[in-house]
């Protein structure tokens, strides 16, 4: 039996019963492979169907606000994409008139979709002959068929990108696609697959060779940034302090807190950074620690310290990027992982501080 015949057999036993595999909708399908791309199979699920609840269609999606998307988008962090399903969305109401389209080379035209990402809609909701390429098919491929150029080489990828291509061509494209990603995160897993138990062990390279535990090979990604934030929790009066943080670095247009960013670890016994606390809070505020928290993203690691803020003064017209929101209204803005979590953790028990 030919690897394809054999992953489709293995698929047709062991797939998930997954929602976005029962429709050809490309609307639907495109949901599903934006949150997918972002997140695991069964954190991605009740993301996929809060966003396919509010947004049933692509021209209810199009009339969304940012807030509404970012806030429905939130916890899965990389923020720029949820923005982008937006344009995305309203690209598809003027070029296509409301018709999310199906073929690779209406939707590779569109903001926020990739070779991947049209590859997978138009081979799930139109049958098209086009081969994904994800971590999953890349991992099942190089050790199977023993390519052993990295993955994100400009010559890996090409050497990938025929050979998938050719594989696909005699095959159901929707089927095909489908059970080669499952076959990569179920049982071609990235740690100690069960080989003993699969059914291409006898032809597979990595596996008669020992290299199952270096292929696929990656060139190493660049060095990550370190950042300091120094978060302020002011209370006052049932309201709160919070801060809409700017174009031009992560989580835009998100609601944080009043931040000092250091260029390095910063403690309350530290003369620079207390006199940058009094120099935006007034000279007669309290500080206290309370609580540290490391956040990390794809290229920075972000080592977050939240203080609270007793007997503050703040000159709004000096820090217009500062406003003081009742906790209902903070319940309605968007926010980084890291201030939900902060809530979630700290103020929802500690209502005072
Ligand atoms: N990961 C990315 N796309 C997927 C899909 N359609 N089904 C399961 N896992 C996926
Ligand atoms: Fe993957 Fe092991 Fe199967 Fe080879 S034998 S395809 S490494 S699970």
């Amino acid at each position: 039996m030919s690897f394809q015949t054999e992953i489709i057999k293995w698929y047709k036993i062991n797939k998930r019963d997954l929602p976005w595999r029962s429709t050809t909708d490309p609307y639907v399908i495109w949901l599903s492979e934006i949150i997918l791309q972002q997140t695991r199979v069964e954190q991605g699920l009740p993301y996929f169907n809060k966003f396919l609840e509010n947004f049933p269609t692509v021209k209810a999606f199009a009339s969304a606000t940012e807030n509404e998307v970012l806030k429905l988008w939130q916890g899965l962090g990389y923020y720029s994409r949820g923005r982008n399903m937006l344009y995305t969305a309203k690209q598809v109401m003027e070029m296509h008139n409301g018709n999310f389209p199906k073929a690779y080379e209406k939707l590779i035209k569109l903001k926020g979709i990739g070779d991947y990402t049209a590859a997978a809609i138009s081979s799930f909701s139109n049958n098209e002959s086009k081969a994904v390429l994800d971590g999953n098919v890349f991992r099942v491929l190089s050790r199977y068929f023993r390519i052993e150029e990295p993955i994100n080489s400009t010559n890996g990828k090409k050497i990938f990108s025929s050979l998938a291509q050719k594989l696909i061509e005699d095959h159901k494209p929707s089927v095909y696609n489908q059970a080669i990603m499952e076959f990569g995160a179920l049982q071609c897993k990235p740690k100690s697959p069960a080989c003993n138990i699969c059914p291409l062990q006898f032809g597979c390279f990595a596996l008669k060779n020992h290299k199952v535990d270096v292929l696929p090979v990656k060139l190493k990604k660049v060095k990550v940034r370190e950042r300091w934030f120094n978060y302020f929790v002011g209370f006052k009066d049932d309201k709160i302090l919070i801060k809409q943080r700017q174009a031009g670095d992560i989580w835009q247009q998100m609601y944080d807190f009043p931040l000092i960013e250091t260029n390095d670890v910063a403690g309350l016994n530290d003369n620079d950074f207390t006199a940058t606390i009094r120099e935006m809070f007034g000279n007669d505020v309290k500080i206290k620690s309370l609580v540290q928290k490391k956040h990390i993203l794809t290229h920075q690691i972000i080592y977050v310290h939240f203080f609270g803020l007793e007997n503050y003064m703040i000159n709004f017209n000096v820090h217009t990027d500062i406003k003081s929101v009742t906790l209902e209204d903070l319940a309605t803005l968007p926010h980084p992982k890291v201030i939900s979590d902060f809530f979630e953790l700290y103020l929802q028990n500690k209502p005072n501080i």
